[in-house]
């Protein structure tokens, strides 16, 4: 593949490089903030899962125009990532108790206003998802607001009805269509009267060999599915030409800042000397960080 295909084929891709966005992903909070106007009011914000960084750029970029003083924003990631200003990183696992206990420190004790979180279920896994979203999100950081990358998350909505007023799943116009990808926007930090955030015994037992999309009526809540983002936007699914602008030339952007030791380098260097078997069927890893990847 040429060095521009890529550029024509994924229009958000090639923007993401030419106004210096880590990766594609930037433009998902950014139309999601359009709907939900995410910043207002936001000094303390957690990112969970934020290498290679677009969304903490999103962040930083803002937060810390309003007043830096004030702003403290955490980027959480199993991977390391170069660092970007304002933005104080932790190399960890999000599902760990002593993650959101080194959150919680930098915030010395205060609850977050917003948790994003742009990690795929098939990636940590949809048991993951839950159980940080119970352990550490919401019994530990306790946000205002919070958004992840959800899917099948049926029971998921339930759970977040009890601790938000409003629960909405949201498609950012630069999600690709043919994608099940959608984002849970979570709104109105409300917990049940007296609860107390408890980091070892969740407030559900829950057990995901129920059929929950079987259920029906009040045992079953069913969140707003809402598109976001201008309609008229980039068509993520779209080809587009190269010059987009007639009087503009077509120059190719190198990415503004390719992940540090991806997990997915190694095998790019087997591919690259002809050493990965060809028999091996894709793995569940491999398409966890496509985003990522195709921003390298
Ligand atoms: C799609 S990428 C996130 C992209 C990021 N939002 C951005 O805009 O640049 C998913 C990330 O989730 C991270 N991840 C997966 N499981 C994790 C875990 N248990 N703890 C911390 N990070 C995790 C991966 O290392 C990967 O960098």
């Amino acid at each position: 593949m040429g060095r521009s295909s890529k550029d024509k084929r994924d229009i958000y891709y090639r923007l993401a490089k030419e106004e210096g966005w880590r990766a594609r992903s930037a433009f998902k909070l950014l139309q999601l903030d359009q709907e939900f106007n995410l910043f207002t009011g936001v000094n303390r914000a957690v990112d969970l899962c934020a290498a290679p960084g677009s969304w903490s750029q999103v962040l930083s970029r803002k937060l810390r125009s309003v007043d830096d003083a004030e702003v403290k924003i955490v980027a959480v990631d199993l991977q390391a990532m170069a660092p970007l200003p304002g933005v104080t990183q932790i190399q960890g696992d999000i599902t760990k108790i002593s993650t959101a206990e080194e959150i919680i420190r930098h915030f010395e004790g205060q609850p977050a206003d917003l948790v994003v979180c742009d990690g795929a279920p098939d990636v940590t896994g949809l048991h993951d998802v839950d159980e940080y979203i119970q352990a550490q999100l919401l019994l530990a950081v306790s946000p205002k607001m919070c958004i992840f990358r959800g899917k099948d998350v049926t029971l998921l909505y339930s759970q977040l009805k009890i601790f938000f007023s409003g629960v909405t799943c949201a498609k950012p116009r630069s999600s690709r269509n043919s994608s099940i990808e959608a984002f849970v926007v979570c709104q109105n930090y409300l917990p049940p009267e007296g609860y107390v955030p408890n980091m070892s015994n969740p407030l559900l037992d829950h057990s995901y060999d129920v059929d929950f999309n079987q259920l029906e009526g009040p045992n079953r809540v069913i969140v707003p599915f809402l598109a976001c983002g201008d309609l008229s936007a980039y068509d993520s699914d779209r080809t587009y030409p190269l010059q987009l602008d007639d009087s503009k030339e077509y120059q190719y952007t190198p990415p503004s800042q390719p992940p540090i030791q991806p997990p997915y380098q190694q095998a790019c260097q087997l591919r690259k000397n002809n050493l990965l078997s060809k028999e091996d069927a894709p793995s569940a890893s491999s398409s966890q960080n496509r985003d990522t990847a195709e921003s390298s």
